[in-house]
């Protein structure tokens, strides 16, 4: 999907290590490049694969949730890694024991694939390139060169081309022209030529030739050196924290005001958060056991044969987590900047270390509470909080696109999730005159962009003081007219039980102020109320595609803003564990049954994001957008936890 994905990958065979796992004190620590190593030379020498192994990515499996919370440092830790991949036999799914050095286990299922790779990007273009069909649908473009011709793999999932065996491993690809090496080719569609890809036979099963059209006239070049002239008018603008960070890391542990938390990477999962706990006194306080995207899907909405199928699966379709930015200090991150590095397994089985893969600072955010005393004449006195949010973020490249992950923790007990939305959006090459724009708005001369939403879905594993909460819808209606509302001005919140998986299957509603409040049903607040925290949505859609659309049945998950389900361990991905090539049986509408879910260990999903009509100001690079939800505490503090904050005194005089 992404050439950052092929970076560090080479096509030499799988080395054979056996270097010991270096330590590591804490049960979640994310894996090693020692472990990758042992894991990778445990399963290369077990017999148990054949022919050459192709890795789609590396995981801790997390020990039980109990083995965690017990954990006390230096006892004895197992570490068994996840390895999945493709080898002679198919896809495998492999788990590791890599403290002992034993194979536990391979499993094989049929009917879906391995998440795609570095290898699966190298070979597409490959074959792409040296397909008979392919090639004289390019010439008739009138292009000879295909040095030239850029390459864009996508998913093989949805429907099948004629002569496709569902069983192999399948993508399509899609071309466009550079003028050079750095060029942006998505200015140039060649559009019309879809290529179908065996990657198990290693060959095109099929080239669709649309008809030629006009190749767009304009360069789509964003690099500074590219544009007429540059502003000269901006002063630097620095952040000094001259006495360093307020926040302490320890490996991957983290804690800031009173805050504490570890970082973890997950392939599939991308950023997770870990253990999320609040000080309150001299309690620390838990309130998210695990926080993560649990996966993710990008539907289009134009019927072109070049977009009708499009619906990837970014996370667990194309591994986000592995396509992790190195980030930059002064361009990705401004200010007193900790990094966090991690490691992933290359398609040959290297291990790779993505070095500054996590950034984490604090940001001044503003006025957290204000009140001046307008009785307190002459001098009218006024006290002022500044709010300061820790940021824990990271930025991944998923082929034209960029999404950053930005986890936003505040000084008032307020946890906040805001995706950045960037990079370069799908096209389409339009003869002048026959442009649909309900479809596919104009954002260039010759170039239109398809309507297309970005639905996000996020797995909340909650543990408010303790693992069984409940969930409650809450909605602010009007009270009916009569003898207690006798001016017709009341209104009310009316909060619901949501009682059973398929009771806590809703949909935001702005005209209600709807939201939903995690509480623990068992533990009250000195008001005598069980203590929460409020779910606060955006304006999000759900999907729009038909549930019975490939779509509709592979991304189920998004269909609904909020799905509550009883805890498994097992269920941590919305499209299902596997999802590439699977016809959509599995994920979050599966796992939905009717289990109860009040006054349990449950887990909340939400599905939020935006719909994207294109706009001429999102060519050639789109400035962000942003999608998002917040978690604030509802009466889990006896009042604002931030009076305990002093005044700024060096800024304010
Ligand atoms: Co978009």
């Amino acid at each position: 999907m992404s050439e950052t994905l092929s970076q560090n990958a080479t096509d030499a065979a799988p080395p054979v290590r056996t270097t010991a796992p270096s330590p590591v004190l804490h049960p979640l620590h994310p894996p090693t490049r020692a472990e990758i190593e042992r894991g990778v030379a445990t399963l290369s020498e077990s017999g148990a694969c054949q022919g050459r192994l192709a890795f789609s990515s590396v995981s801790l499996l997390e020990p039980p949730k109990a083995a965690v919370k017990n954990f006390a440092p230096g006892q004895p830790i197992t570490r068994v890694l996840r390895f999945l991949g493709v080898d002679g036999q198919g896809s495998f799914d492999a788990r590791v024991n890599v403290s002992s050095g034993e194979l536990l286990e391979v499993r094989r299922q049929a009917g879906v694939q391995a998440p795609l790779s570095g290898r699966d990007f190298i070979r597409a273009i490959k074959i792409t390139k040296a397909d008979p069909a392919w090639q004289r649908a390019v010439r008739k473009r009138g292009i000879d060169d295909f040095e030239r011709i850029q390459v864009d793999m996508w998913p093989g999932s949805g429907p099948l081309v004629n002569g496709a065996d569902p069983g192999h491993r399948l993508v399509r690809a899609i071309a466009f022209v550079r003028h050079d090496k750095t060029d942006n080719g998505y200015a140039r569609p060649l559009h019309g030529i879809i290529a179908h890809l065996d990657l198990t036979e290693g060959r095109v099963v099929h080239v669709e030739d649309h008809g030629v059209r006009t190749i767009p006239p304009e360069s789509g070049r964003y690099e500074a050196e590219h544009q007429p002239a540059l502003r000269t008018d901006l002063k630097p603008l620095d952040i000094s924290q001259p006495e360093g960070p307020s926040f302490r890391i320890d490996g991957y542990a983290v804690s800031w005001q009173k805050w504490s938390f570890r970082v973890g990477m997950h392939p599939q999962h991308g950023l997770v958060l870990h253990e999320l706990c609040h000080e309150d006194g001299d309690r620390k306080r838990p309130i998210l056991y695990r926080a993560a995207l649990a996966d993710m899907v990008v539907p289009y909405g134009d019927s072109d044969p070049m977009h009708s199928w499009k619906h990837v699966l970014d996370a667990s379709e194309a591994s986000i987590g592995n396509l992790a930015n190195s980030l930059k200090l002064g361009c990705d991150c401004l200010g007193e900047i900790r990094y966090l590095d991690i490691n992933t397994v290359a398609h040959n089985g290297e291990a790779v270390t993505v070095e500054n893969a996590v950034c984490i600072h604090e940001e001044d955010y503003g006025v957290l509470w204000k009140h001046m005393d307008i009785h307190s004449a002459p001098d009218f006195h006024a006290e002022v909080r500044r709010s300061r949010r820790l940021v824990v973020s990271s930025f991944f490249t998923v082929g034209n696109y960029e999404y950053g992950f930005y986890w936003y923790l505040y000084l008032d007990g307020t946890i906040q999730m805001e995706v950045k939305l960037t990079g370069i959006v799908g096209v389409s090459a339009v003869e002048t005159g026959a442009e649909k724009p309900e479809f596919a708005p104009l954002i260039a001369p010759n170039l239109a962009s398809p309507i297309h939403q970005h639905l996000f879905c996020f797995r909340l594993d909650f543990e408010l003081d303790g693992e069984d909460n409940a969930v409650y819808e809450v909605d602010v209606e009007p009270s009916p007219p009569g003898p207690a509302n006798p001016h017709g001005t009341q209104f009310h919140a009316r909060s619901t039980l949501l009682g059973s998986e398929t009771e806590a299957r809703r949909d935001c509603a702005p005209h209600k102020s709807r939201s939903w409040k995690v509480v623990n049903p068992q533990r009250l607040n000195r008001l005598g109320v069980p203590v929460g925290y409020k779910l606060l949505a955006g304006a999000t859609p759900t999907l729009f595609a038909d549930p019975d659309s490939y779509v509709g049945k592979r991304a189920g998950f998004a269909r609904h803003n909020l799905w509550v389900t009883a805890f498994d361990a097992e269920e941590l991905s919305a499209a299902g564990d596997m999802s590439l090539q699977s016809p959509g049986d599995g994920g979050l509408p599966a796992y939905s049954r009717d289990r109860n879910i009040d006054n349990t260990d449950l887990v909340v999903w939400h599905t939020f994001g935006l719909t994207h009509v294109p706009r001429p100001e999102d060519w050639p690079v789109m400035p962000v957008e942003y999608s998002g939800f917040s978690l604030m505490p509802v009466g889990f503090f006896e009042r604002n936890p931030a009076l305990d904050l002093p005044p700024s005194k060096h800024h304010c005089s």
